[in-house]
């Protein structure tokens, strides 16, 4: 059998980037061929992919022809109009826009959790998760299997770079804005200093200060006060999971951080559970890393797991008033596991079934 074809379909953008890097330092590579395809505005560009610059091409309809899977890293519209399209011409599309997640017809995969779903998928077409919810669907698969859980509650600590190249750009700006000023005056008086800098707050993807601050919020307004990544985290975590009357509350929170977030899980089991039975359960998983010593200062933190592939849990606590409840902390980078790591470990399980 020849080797498979893999496209990238959004080869030149923040995730499209970090895809590039795994497919570098990837130690087997199934792939034949790879084709990297963008807007007519990058066409012609040379990106390195494992020692050869391949030019990227225009996206077309063309352009999946001889493909045996697509990866879509581009904004919802565009994976709305063209994972279709690339279905039509053979090709098996994995798409981590918001396009097809909900989807009846889509999977919704985390080949730890539901690799048995890429195997369902009537429209050729297979999503990838949101960042916040793939965060700790390592950790809740795992402690699912074994303790089947009934609900969960949790808060997010969300990156800048979860907004994309913008968010992380402001982000920096509103550090720089503040270099050099004295802490107490700037702590109070951030919006005053951002705005003498010439940042003014209509042009930033946060609604309030980010740097010295926290903002309880990310995404659209839905509902009821719900923002649309909260009811993400909802409706994603009972897909992934199989669980479609899981109760999920979720409170989604940005914070100034660059790229890794972080959640504060609450998890209900219909069976006892243990800080030591879900140690064990979190250290048998291979990609999870656990780091859960407070009394020596250890647990994870986005400083420490930026740029790494697993997703790392500590502070691991049996709830002192809920019964066969626990409470961890998880951190992950979004732009790996959160985003390109996810796709490409799908397009790596679907490579062998071809
Ligand atoms: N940032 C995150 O943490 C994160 C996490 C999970 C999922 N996602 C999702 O992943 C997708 C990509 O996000 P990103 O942050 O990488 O965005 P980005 O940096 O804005 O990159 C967008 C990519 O899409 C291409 N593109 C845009 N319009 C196109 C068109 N009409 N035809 C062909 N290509 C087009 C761009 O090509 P040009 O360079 O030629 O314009 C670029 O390669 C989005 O759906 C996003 O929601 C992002």
């Amino acid at each position: 059998m020849t080797a498979p074809v893999l496209a990238l379909v959004g080869a030149t953008g923040a995730v499209g980037t970090v895809m590039i890097d795994i497919m570098n330092t990837r130690s087997d590579f199934p792939w034949g061929e790879v084709r990297l395809i963008a807007s007519p505005r990058s066409a012609g560009k040379k990106i390195n992919v494992r020692g050869q610059d391949l030019t990227v091409v225009a996206l077309s309809p063309e352009a999946f022809d001889g493909v045996d899977i697509a990866m879509f890293d581009v904004p919802d519209e565009v994976s709305a109009q063209w994972a279709p399209i690339a279905a039509e011409r053979g090709a098996i599309a994995i798409d981590n826009s918001g396009a097809f997640r909900m989807d009846a017809d889509v999977p919704l995969v985390v080949p730890e959790v539901n690799a048995d779903q890429i195997d369902n998928r009537p429209r050729g077409i297979i999503a990838n998760p949101n960042c916040t919810t793939l965060s700790m669907m390592a950790s809740l698969g795992a402690l699912h299997r074994e303790f089947e859980l009934k609900e969960l509650v949790v808060a997010s600590y969300q990156a800048a770079s979860g907004a994309g190249q913008s968010g992380i750009d402001r982000l920096y700006a509103e550090i720089a804005a503040l270099a050099g000023k004295e802490a107490g005056v700037a702590a109070g008086d951030v919006a005053q200093v951002l705005a003498a800098a010439g940042l003014s707050a209509d042009d930033s993807p946060f609604p309030a200060p980010l740097v010295l601050n926290v903002v309880p919020w990310a995404g659209s307004l839905k509902d009821a006060g719900w923002s649309s990544e909260e009811l993400k985290v909802r409706n994603e975590a009972r897909k992934i999971l199989g669980i479609p009357d899981l109760k999920v509350s979720a409170t989604c929170v940005r914070v100034p951080v660059v790229t890794t977030h972080s959640l504060s899980v609450h998890a209900t089991f219909a069976r006892e559970v243990t800080v030591e039975a879900a140690h064990k359960i979190f250290e048998e998983q291979p990609t999870i890393v656990l780091i859960d010593d407070p009394a020596a200062g250890k647990f994870p933190t986005p400083a420490d797991v930026v740029g790494g592939d697993p997703t790392y849990v500590g502070r691991v606590r049996q709830a002192l008033d809920f019964p066969n409840t626990l409470d961890f902390f998880v951190c992950g980078d979004n732009l790996r596991k959160g985003a390109a790591l996810n796709t490409y470990e799908v397009a790596e399980e679907l490579a062998k079934r071809l």
